[in-house]
């Protein structure tokens, strides 16, 4: 499903033109469609996404060879149609296209940078729902971003991949809507050498089988998604499952060169959905667990139901912070980048949580801490509003995670946690903006907060109130 934007940055560079008045794009046959746009419409990620329809599901039926690095398959994308459509796009980068079909008719195609142009045989009408389906090889390329981003996207590692695709490297490896504001499900089926273990999201439909040395993994994530979060890690693992005190399916997995840690991510995962599963509401997925793959990425990533944790064993700190990820940023979405702190100021908080819970330091000890620090680059930075350069900054995690402290003061913690579990509850598997957790705070805790938020979201200077 998407968000539709009120702006949309794109449709005028890409010709797509609203309809004339009288003449709405229909899908009464005969009618002529518009192509669709070439982004989603955020304005900090022009080319991200795309515009004119809608996806609902993602099937991807993929071979990934380790030795040789290529990848190769069928990504079948079932959408709906918001326009009447006589073109649209999808986020593909590199790969050689063999085929796209649409609704099972050839379609015409075409490669512009990272936009995959699709023409289909006739217009969808629309609200139309139709399958395109992209057969396509090659060897992944994964983004190597110049600001603070790193390596991410499909990377191929010395026995398999590490696939953390946040923000935009879901179309490293398959064609797709590549922006948090179209949630989709997903089913993987990916068939690779004997020996190694894919680890896709949510849960396995079956064992994975092997013949002629080759082995086939097939996984579904029932619950919507966005691109950046799905993933097909694979390689050597050792893996361990089970269930959560409360009932929850744990799967945990570590490359061979943190077998040690297996144990310890398995139970720490559990404990920590649990207990947030008491703070923040439900847990939102059908599932739980934790991937340590042997690539260096620097970073982890929320990979949605399995986290995932680039060459270090993470401690319970990071675990907790993942885990809240799967409330904030992986169930209730962001539908524009610079609403971030959405996602990395509740995780942060919820690492001071976790502290708090389990006998270190308070959350407000650690607010106090972070605000008598000598922290210019985070005063100078509002959390607000991310930067597209420098979407992970500091002030997005830490100073996010002190606005929620902040507000926490002001409406007491009665209300504060009713309001974490109503914006879980409200936003559900969909996508939320910053408007609307501050009408939400307003409401919920019954007095202003305007000032609080201006100050600690949107000012470029550290702030005074406290409370
Ligand atoms: N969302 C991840 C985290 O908090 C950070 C991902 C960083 N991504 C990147 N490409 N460097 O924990
Ligand atoms: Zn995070």
């Amino acid at each position: 499903s998407a968000v539709v934007f009120a702006l949309n940055a794109c449709s005028a560079s890409n010709g797509a033109t609203a309809p004339p008045d009288g003449a709405p794009a229909t899908g009464r046959p005969g009618a002529a469609g518009l192509p669709g746009a070439a982004g989603i419409g955020d304005p900090d990620f022009p080319a991200d996404g795309n515009g004119g329809y809608d996806v609902g599901h993602y099937s991807l039926k993929l071979s990934y060879d380790p030795p040789t690095k290529n990848l190769s398959g069928t990504t079948s994308v079932q959408a709906t149609a918001s326009q009447a459509l006589s073109r649209f796009d999808l986020d593909l980068h590199g790969f050689t296209v063999k085929k796209v079909t649409v609704d099972g008719a050839a379609a015409t195609f075409a490669r512009e940078g990272d936009e995959l142009v699709v023409t289909p045989a006739t217009v969808i009408g629309k609200d139309a729902r139709f399958t395109v389906a992209v057969d396509y090889a090659g060897k992944p390329d994964p983004v190597r971003n110049s600001s603070n981003l790193g390596t991410y996207g499909f990377i191929p590692t010395k026995d398999g991949a590490f696939v953390t695709s946040e923000p935009n490297g879901a179309k490293t490896w398959f064609p797709c809507n590549d922006h948090p504001a179209d949630k989709a499900t997903f089913d993987f089926d990916v068939s690779v050498p004997a020996g190694t273990t894919v680890i896709a999201n949510g849960e396995m439909t079956k064992p994975p089988a092997t013949s002629g040395g080759t082995s086939t993994f097939t996984w579904r994530e029932r619950d919507p998604m966005v691109t950046y979060l799905a993933t097909i890690t694979l390689g050597k693992f050792e893996v361990r499952t089970g269930k959560t005190a409360s009932g929850i399916p744990v799967y945990a997995a570590t490359d061979p060169a943190y077998s040690h840690q297996l144990a310890s991510l398995y139970t720490t995962s559990a404990k920590v959905t649990d207990y947030w599963s008491t703070v923040f509401g439900p847990y939102p997925f059908t599932s739980t667990g934790g991937v340590i793959d042997d690539f260096s990425a620097g970073y982890a990533l929320e990979n949605q139901t399995k986290p995932m944790y680039g060459g270090f064993a993470p401690d319970q700190s990071i675990i907790a912070h993942e885990l809240a990820h799967q409330w904030f940023g992986d169930s209730v979405s962001i539908t524009r980048w610079k609403d971030l702190w959405l996602n990395e100021g509740f995780a942060t908080y919820a690492e001071w949580l976790w502290s708090e819970h389990t006998g270190g330091s308070t959350a407000d000890q650690t607010f106090e801490g972070h605000n008598a620090a000598d922290r210019s680059e985070m005063w100078e930075y509002p959390p607000g509003v991310a930067r597209r350069d420098d979407l992970f900054h500091d002030s997005v995690y830490t100073r996010g995670a002190m606005t929620l402290h902040v507000l926490r003061r002001r409406i007491g913690d009665d209300k504060f946690f009713e309001l974490l579990r109503t914006w879980t509850k409200d936003h559900r598997h969909a996508n939320a903006t910053t408007a609307q957790f501050m009408t939400l705070a307003q409401s919920i805790g019954g007095k202003p907060v305007k000032d609080l938020f201006d100050a600690w979201l949107f000012s470029p200077t550290h702030p005074t109130i406290t409370r």
